[in-house]
């Protein structure tokens, strides 16, 4: 089912577009609803999309299912140490394109021809696809949900359309990937006619992303499932009774949120994801020799960091804390000589998390100024404590910081490349949109994308077709 060499059914391809035009306020209307003044530029994307998938399956209904990327505004590598974030949905989403099937297969294909057709069959334990399958996020969904759901689970075919400037940009830190594990598992949960609640299922989808060996947090999950147009969502990732405390937060009015990717994607991002969490876990194991009760950084928020601070070392390895009788738990690819740099990482998470909790503060009062500077300071502590900026993500925060009207920017997701968020006052942006990419190319020789942040609704089913 490779779409390039799919043979066009024009016959099949009008009568979708048809049937979307019949409906044309309607589809309108709910694609207004989604993505406020660009669903007139939906509008090609969605039809394109049902007449593939007719063309692919033949007619009958289809479901589409959306689930958008991410920008995080702050509070960075805080999620999997039970801390605060602060992310807004982007209107750049995955779609999915589905109708269930009689048996228990997942059939997938994809708008891109660089990312070929996979079929699988729900179940505990589903066979990854070579690593960096584009699939393997669909399966890590599929195969916890065989693990978890108790009730009838349906396959079906599907039909996934993610291509950028619309879809959510690959390999740029805004989620991508969750975005389609999300997809995938709300279209699961809806024919399973299965209603989780929304920490439920984004606990459900996270668990699902450790499928491809990354042991993140929650964050992309959540704001995938709960974001809220022109707003941001602050999560406090501490679950008290299988629950979460989240409060959405309006935008500022006069601002904007502009996205800029670098086009730099390190390759062993995962290793080093997993070293900082490794870090994160032993400066826990080191702590409860003074405060036996804690489980996560998040626990000793309330004390001062001189108290903190001669209690953690510099640097430690796996190999040491073992030697100690301490253990890490479950870490892929951290070899036990990796070196742990354990105080300047969690000097990074217990500072963040009195910067998120700043940054709600500043919003609810308007004080913008304030809010641009916690951006700044959380860029600082992410580069200097955290060591997770390259120098193409400074060359960018330094342009962002020349234009007028930026009041903060900093490196956004989880680093090593990817992109930067900037705050800027909306008569800034058109000159901001000129000259940061200029000034990229003239200092990095690469070009930079820029986009704006229309914080959008979470994921969910946008509607049922015929085609
Ligand atoms: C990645 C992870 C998130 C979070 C961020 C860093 O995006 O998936 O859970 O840890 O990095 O803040």
């Amino acid at each position: 089912m490779d779409l390039s060499s799919h043979q066009w059914n024009t016959d099949d391809a009008d009568a979708a577009s048809a049937d979307f035009r019949r409906s044309e306020m309607n589809n309108l209307t709910k694609l207004f609803e989604i993505y406020g003044d660009g669903a007139v530029d939906q509008r090609g994307r969605y039809t394109a999309a049902l007449d593939a998938f007719r063309a692919l399956y033949g007619p009958g209904p289809v479901q589409i299912f959306r689930a958008p990327g991410r920008v995080n505004l702050i509070g960075e590598h805080t999620d999997y140490n039970h801390g605060y974030v602060m992310p807004a949905a982007l209107d750049k989403d995955v779609l999915l394109l589905a109708h269930p099937r009689r048996d228990g297969e997942i059939h997938l294909a994809n708008m891109e021809a660089d990312f070929p057709s996979q079929a699988f069959r729900i179940e505990a334990n589903i066979e990854p696809a070579p690593n960096g399958d584009w699939s393997n996020y669909a399966r890590g969904a599929a195969q916890e949900a065989a693990r978890t759901f108790a009730g009838l689970l349906h396959g079906f075919d599907g039909l996934v359309s993610s291509a950028p400037p619309l879809g959510v940009p690959r390999g740029a830190g805004v989620s991508s990937s969750s975005a389609l594990t999300v997809v995938m598992a709300v279209a699961l949960a809806h024919f399973a006619e299965w209603n989780p609640s929304p920490a439920r299922m984004a606990q459900f989808c996270s668990d699902a992303e450790w499928y491809v060996g990354t042991r993140g947090g929650i964050m992309d999950q959540f704001i995938a499932l709960l974001g809220q147009r022109d707003h941001a969502l602050f999560l406090d990732c501490r679950p008290v009774d299988g629950d979460f405390r989240t409060e959405t937060i309006p935008l500022p009015e006069e601002y904007r949120l502009l996205v800029v990717n670098s086009g730099v994607h390190h390759s062993n991002v995962r290793n080093e994801f997993n070293a900082r969490v490794a870090s994160c876990r032993a400066g826990v194991a080191l702590l409860r020799r003074e405060f036996p009760a804690i489980t996560h950084l998040r626990d000793v928020e309330s004390f001062g960091w001189t108290l903190l601070e001669p209690l953690l070392p510099e640097e430690t390895t796996v190999a040491t804390l073992r030697a100690d009788g301490h253990d890490l738990g479950d870490l892929p690819n951290v070899a036990a000589n990796t070196l742990l740099r354990v105080r300047a990482c969690c000097r990074h998470v217990w500072s963040e998390n009195r910067r998120v909790l700043a940054a709600v503060k500043a919003m609810r009062m308007g004080q913008i100024e304030q809010l641009g500077i916690l951006l700044n300071e959380a860029h600082a502590s992410a580069r200097d404590n955290y060591r997770i900026s390259v120098p193409e993500l400074e060359i960018l925060v330094e342009a962002a910081s020349e234009i007028a009207g930026c009041v903060g920017a900093r490196l956004t997701g989880a680093g090593w490349g990817g992109c930067i968020v900037a705050l800027v006052h909306k008569d800034g942006v058109n000159e901001f949109q000129r000259r940061v990419p200029q000034i990229y190319r003239e200092k990095s020789g690469r070009q930079a994308g820029v986009f704006l942040c229309q914080a959008s609704p979470g994921a969910g089913m946008v509607g049922e077709f015929t085609v």
